[in-house]
Parts: C-alpha cells; sequence; structure tokens
C-alpha cells in the first residue's frame, strides 16, 4: 500500500505554492495525499512567521504531533519554511520537540526526498545495531541555491488558478518585517523559464495564472538584461489562449508607469491590484522604512484609475506600530476614506524579533485592538458601498469552486476581484460566464448566469 503524506500550510500564497511543491516531491517519491494526519506516514509543517499568532498556531500543532509518534514510531515529521530560517529556531524546534525528524528553511525544500530517505535508512540502521538516528536541521542554504522551480514538479491544488513565482526573498527591509531574514535576497526567475511554465500550465487547462513574489515589481532587478516585470507582463500577455493573470505583491515605491500601461494594455491582466499601504501617516511610512509617501501612494491610485476607471484596488493596512499616534491612525483612516479599496487586509502590528521595529517602545495591545476595531468597521461600510454599486450589471466571472454553503451554485470572481456565488454544478469550474449580480452582501455578490464566454 502507498504511504501516505498530510501538508499543513500556514501562511501566504507563497507558502500555498511551495505546499504544491512538496505534495509535488512526496508525489514523485510514490506518496499518497490523505485526508488527515491520523492516516500520514509523513506529516509536513510548512511554516510562517510574519506575526506571532501564525507562529504559535503552527508550535501548538507540531506539539500535538508528539502523542501521534508515540502510537506510530515510523511516522516521519518535517518543519519546513520561514520559521526555522529564523535566527536559533531550528535549534529551539529541535530542543522543544525532540520528536521532529526533518527541518528545512525556505531555499531548501527541494532536499525533502533525500532527507526522508535518510531518516528512513538511519531508523533501519538502527533497529539492528542501535545507531545514532539521523535528524536533519539545515537552516539556511547560499542564496543563490535555486532549483527548486526548475526541478520540482507542483502538484497543482488550485485548479483553474496557477501560482507561478517568478521572484523570492526580499531587498526592503522594511522595518517591522521578518520576511527579508527568512526569505533572503530577490533572487528572480530566468524569464524563459517563467513564460515556459505559464505556457505549460494555460496548455493543461488553467485560466488564471497568479505571479507571486514578495515584490513582483523588482523582478529582473538581479537579473542581467533589459528584463523587468512590465516586460513579462507584456510577453505573458502574448501567449494564446483564454485565460487571466493576476499578481501579487506590488511595492508602491517601486510600480511603474509602464507596468500600469502594460495593465491598461492588455486584455488577460485583471483590472485588479493588491497595492500595500501599510499607514497613512508620512512619519510613519518613514519609521516602516517604506520609501514611499501618502502623495506618491495616492499618485499611482489616480495613475491606476484613470487608465482604468474599473479597477479593484485592495491592501495591507497594519495599525499599532511603535511609533503610531492617535494622529497618525487618525492619518490612516483618511487615507482610507480617500482610497475607497475595494477590500482591505488589516493587521495588529505585531514585534518580530531581530528587526528594528521590535527594539522600539511598543503600543500597548488594548490601544492596537481598539484601533483595528475602529479601522475594520470603516473598511466594512466602504466594502459594502462598493458591493452595491456591482447590483444589476452584467460581469465575466471565472467560476473557480463549489459553494457547498449555498446549495446548488457555484462562486468566482469578477475581474476586478469581486467573489461572486451563482448558480452552478462543479463542471462550471474553470469557465467564463457572464453573470447578472442580483444581490450584494457586504464583501459578497450573488449574480445568475447569463451565457458561457468561450
Ligand atoms: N506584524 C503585523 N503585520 C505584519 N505584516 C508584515 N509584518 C508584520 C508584522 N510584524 C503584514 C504587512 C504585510 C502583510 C503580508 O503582513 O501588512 O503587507
Ligand atoms: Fe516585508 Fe516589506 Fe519585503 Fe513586504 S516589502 S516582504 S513588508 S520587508
Amino acid at each position: 500500500m502507498a504511504k501516505k503524506y498530510f501538508i499543513n500550510t500556514y501562511g501566504c500564497q507563497m507558502n500555498v505554492h511551495e505546499s504544491e511543491k512538496l505534495a509535488g516531491i512526496l508525489a514523485d517519491k510514490g506518496y499518497e495525499e490523505c485526508e488527515g494526519e491520523e492516516e500520514a506516514d509523513i506529516i509536513v509543517f510548512n511554516t510562517c512567521c510574519i506575526r506571532d499568532t501564525a507562529e504559535r498556531r503552527a508550535l501548538g500543532n507540531i506539539g500535538v504531533t508528539k502523542a501521534r509518534k508515540k502510537e506510530n514510531p515510523d511516522l516521519i515529521i518535517a518543519v519546513v519554511g520561514c520559521m526555522p530560517q529564523q535566527e536559533g529556531a531550528a535549534e529551539n524546534i529541535k530542543e522543544r520537540f525532540p520528536y521532529v525528524d526533518i527541518v528545512l528553511g525556505t531555499r531548501n525544500i527541494s532536499m525533502l526526498a533525500d532527507e526522508i530517505d535518510k531518516v528512513v535508512a538511519s531508523r533501519n540502521a538502527e533497529k539492528k545495531r542501535s545507531d545514532k538516528k539521523y535528524r536533519c536541521f539545515s537552516r539556511t542554504l547560499p542564496e543563490d541555491y535555486l532549483d527548486i522551480d526548475e526541478h520540482t514538479p507542483a502538484l497543482r491544488t488550485s485548479f483553474p488558478n496557477a501560482w507561478v513565482n517568478i521572484i523570492y526573498g526580499c531587498n526592503n527591509f522594511c522595518s517591522y518585517c521578518i520576511v527579508p531574514y527568512v526569505r533572503g535576497r530577490e533572487l528572480s526567475r530566468n524569464i524563459n523559464s517563467v513564460l515556459d511554465e505559464v505556457k505549460r500550465c494555460v496548455n493543461a487547462g488553467y485560466k488564471e495564472i497568479t505571479l507571486l513574489g514578495q515584490n513582483v515589481n523588482s523582478y529582473g532587478n538581479d537579473l542581467d538584461s533589459d528584463v523587468n516585470f512590465a516586460r513579462l507582463l507584456h510577453e505573458i500577455d502574448k501567449i494564446d489562449g483564454k485565460f487571466r493573470v493576476r499578481f501579487m505583491t506590488s511595492h508602491p515605491k517601486d510600480l511603474t508607469e509602464a507596468v500600469m500601461d502594460e495593465m491598461a494594455a492588455s486584455n488577460k491582466i485583471c483590472r485588479n491590484l493588491h497595492l500595500p499601504i501599510q499607514a497613512g501617516s508620512d512619519k510613519v511610512l518613514a519609521d516602516m522604512n517604506r520609501r514611499y509617501d501618502t502623495a506618491r501612494y495616492l499618485g499611482l491610485i489616480d495613475g491606476l484609475r484613470s487608465r482604468m476607471p474599473d479597477i479593484g484596488i485592495t491592501t495591507d493596512i497594519m495599525v499599532g506600530f511603535p511609533t503610531e499616534t492617535e494622529k497618525d491612525f487618525e492619518d490612516t483612516l483618511e487615507i482610507v476614506r480617500k482610497v475607497r479599496y475595494s477590500n482591505a487586509f488589516t493587521f495588529i502590528y505585531s514585534p518580530r524579533k531581530g528587526t528594528p521595529a521590535a527594539e522600539m517602545e511598543q503600543i500597548p495591545y488594548a490601544v492596537k485592538q481598539a484601533r483595528i476595531s475602529r479601522l475594520i468597521a470603516l473598511q466594512n461600510s466602504i466594502t459594502k458601498e462598493i458591493s452595491d454599486t456591482y447590483t444589476g450589471g452584467l460581469y465575466e466571472v471565472l467560476c473557480e469552486d463549489i459553494a457547498p454553503k449555498y446549495g446548488q451554485k457555484v462562486c468566482g470572481r469578477t475581474d476586478s476581484g469581486r467573489l461572486v456565488t451563482f448558480d452552478g454544478t462543479k463542471e462550471d469550474i474553470g469557465r467564463f460566464f457572464n453573470v447578472r449580480i442580483t444581490q450584494s452582501k457586504s464583501a459578497s455578490l450573488f449574480g445568475t448566469k447569463e451565457g458561457e464566454i468561450e
């Protein structure tokens, strides 16, 4: 009988996609996916450490596997991704969870197959002559180590969407953020490798390609050529077939006019942009080391909307950064009112060890909580107002999934990124429809099909 794997994924889309690669590695080794940890022969934790909550959730769940290992001593437990990449974290895992067999960082998950072989070989040897047990604690690798996309088959799990990584790492060092420390410096993939992957996905029937990177706008900066993100978008747009293109995340300091022009000229690139603002006060933005001010940011919003009036813009906002005063927070509310995002991901600032902001004097948690509640209430009312403007209209929607909560319904998104629930069956997944919007409820829209778009 085939051995079984179970992967727990925490964090962002980058991790979701890296779990698809982990699944590809495991499938290549003959493992099959199982429904729950209790059936698994290997449990993988693909971790995140961007906020304390993400980290604690993973640590708690790793703790639970101790009992499973007692029941099944052949079980292999692997902890990979961002969390172990932090200074001292691999050693901490080793001490706190001695039953974890494999720990890998963010740039060497392709080593998983070999490490499994070593664990199994060492266990077999141990049974014979009580050898020292093999445990892998590999945290960092040279920063130019990057063979994961070119040699690892991803077992894609999000049809009709295919994630495609274009750049790894981050050079920005925002003062609150752990990512540059755990994902290393920016490394762009070769443009032809990216284009080949996109073509393969389109030929395999994927209808939406989402390009991934911590900062997609710096794509190409580290390559010895005139390749940049606008050029990549241009080349992808020329690929034959009906499919959509989305990308995330864009840093406002690096979003160029050329990228906006490509978006506006294309009929494949969605009119949808995630553009994290983080804060609405110039002083806080400077303290965050974001390297743009609100004037530059609002200029970008104008540039986008003048080219694409129907664009859906979303953002990330953080409240409770150490230097944020009540006035600074009100500036954040003000910019939210000005920009009118179609949706916003809001976060309470979480100090991350090793980052400059963690060394500053912190704001009481209760203050942060009160601020985020006010921000969420404001954004919810804007989200609802924008949703209402969709009712009565006809929109092209890519059917992405069934919506079991609503019975015989499916869901998908408009070009601008709005979620729409409408009548349909699982056979509709991966097809484009014209959908008439009949009702709006906060961030969600409801509608009825008025024909397929071929
Ligand atoms: N605390 C809270 N939120 C954070 N983010 C990044 N670092 C932190 C932190 N230390 C948020 C930012 C980023 C999003 C992915 O996570 O808003 O855009
Ligand atoms: Fe973190 Fe800033 Fe890099 Fe985004 S751009 S990953 S917030 S350091």
